[in-house]
């Protein structure tokens, strides 16, 4: 007899842990760059009008499709004909090149919480730091083996027991830290001048690059197109709401953002003296910049400030491996009938494999390089910016023209009226796709070097 699927105790377990699969290293190393980049408060606006129709309707379908059929991506694909199964097939690719990456760079979070914790606040500001530590053979190894364990022992304890009671815990906490950063970061000498940078629309910067780059964003942040929230849709109770649930998500993951941005930007202006070019993102900005930000604070403060930087940033990166180990899992489970405990095993074993290469690529096997790529960022590229789109394109063409509208809208209303409901039909059947396409081509083009984002 099968086994009753495992469920989210109720609406705030649901929201907690999708916003935490949500919020994540997005979250804080590209938002607030890509914001600064592109005119400020026009991009936070465009950003914040694609979450509510684009990013909203994407988000319902995928977990009303989880609900209604009960399973993860592939079986969610294959319910009404085996001819879509390959959907669901290439969703599941996405979580599992994830993953990987994406604990190595969990690892590195870690070391640096460790290094802050043990007084190490000058070393990690010294030049030079960061590419010796992810350059070495072993230690970043072990950080990854630290971080993708910490996930795989969440993931063992189940739906309810582990990803919902960590969620339940570290979201709160994640909130506070960010408020309380970014509360003291306002205060530093000549930070308001990089607040206003923020917040104030530059319309000189806004033009068709502001409003793709804003949705390959949002894409990523809202962690779509890559079966997680079908299956954590697949874990939702019936008698809870999906469409305030989807508010409340973007609520959480706009709002960190958002929140993300001043933290960073008016501390980084502080310390580079107003000069916005200091403001790079990803590894470069979290790992070389803002230590070196942390350390300019007399006295004791510039520790503490990094230590609880960087255990907000460890929170937002378990919650999101924790949503893509468990997606992972899932997938297995359903696909194989394999119990939890076995298929943990699996899925952390074949990580640590898949993450090897990744976390080798800075410094032994630095020489191999993919389309010029190092390992992790080719993985990257080709989960990001040519798979996911690829998938929510089909997602779209599944729900706009397969199983339609009506069949998601049903689910959705089930408890209550779907107040987007026509929102949800323009979207999913037209202007989705549309902007979908306009995002794999430019992503491509930009890496080919043909048009720069
Ligand atoms: N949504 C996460 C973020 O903003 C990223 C993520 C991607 C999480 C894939 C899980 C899976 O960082």
């Amino acid at each position: 007899m099968e086994k009753k699927r495992s469920s989210f105790t109720g609406k705030i377990g649901f929201v907690l842990a999708a916003a935490g699969s949500a919020v994540g290293l997005g979250n804080i190393w590209r938002f607030p760059y890509l914001a600064a980049k592109y005119g400020g408060g026009i991009f936070l606006l465009v950003y914040i009008v694609l979450a509510i129709t684009f990013g909203f309707s994407l988000m319902c379908a995928e977990i009303a499709l989880g609900r209604k059929t009960g399973k993860s991506a592939i079986g969610a694909f294959s319910e009404v004909s085996k001819k879509y199964k390959f959907i669901g097939l290439l969703a599941s690719v996405v979580p599992i090149m994830i993953l990987p990456y994406y604990s190595v760079i969990g690892g590195w979070v870690a070391k640096y919480l460790f290094t802050f914790s043990t007084g190490g606040i000058h070393d990690a500001a010294k030049d030079g730091y960061f590419d010796s530590f992810i350059s070495q053979p072993i230690e970043p190894i072990g950080w990854f083996l630290l971080f993708i364990g910490l996930t795989a022992l969440v993931v063992l304890f189940g739906v309810e027991k582990g990803v919902e009671k960590v969620s339940k815990l570290m979201m709160p906490v994640l909130v506070l830290l960010t408020l309380g950063i970014a509360v003291y970061s306002l205060f530093m000498p000549n930070a308001f001048e990089g607040f206003l940078y923020y917040v104030t629309p530059d319309f000189s910067k806004f033009s068709a690059t502001t409003v793709l780059a804003a949705m390959g964003q949002l894409f990523y942040s809202m962690s779509l197109a890559m079966g997680i929230m079908i299956t954590y849709g697949s874990y939702m109770k019936k008698d809870v709401n999906i469409e305030s649930s989807v508010h409340q998500i973007e609520l959480f993951d706009t709002g960190i953002a958002f929140l993300a941005g001043m933290m960073i930007i008016p501390a980084v202006f502080s310390f580079s003296g107003g000069d916005e070019s200091a403001l790079g993102k990803g590894p470069g900005l979290m790992f070389v910049t803002l230590p070196k930000v942390f350390d300019s604070i007399n006295g004791i403060g510039g520790s503490i400030v990094g230590i609880l930087f960087f255990l907000l940033v460890l929170f937002a990166a378990l919650t999101s491996s924790i949503s893509l180990m468990e997606t992972v899992v899932s997938i297995f489970r359903d696909k194989f009938g394999w119990g939890r405990k076995s298929t943990c095993l699996f899925v952390f074993i074949g990580s640590v494999l898949l993450g090897l290469p990744s976390s080798l690529g800075f410094g032994v096997l630095s020489d191999i390089s993919i389309a010029g790529m190092t390992f992790l960022d080719m993985f990257d590229f080709a989960s990001n910016s040519v798979l996911m789109p690829i998938v929510a394109l089909l997602t779209c063409f599944y729900i706009g023209y397969i199983i339609k509208p009506k069949t998601i809208i049903e689910e959705i209303s089930g408890n209550g009226r779907f107040k987007g409901e026509k929102l949800f039909t323009v979207m999913i059947k037209y202007i989705a796709p549309l902007f979908i396409v306009l995002i794999l081509v430019t992503s491509v083009l930009d890496v080919l070097g043909i048009m720069k984002i």
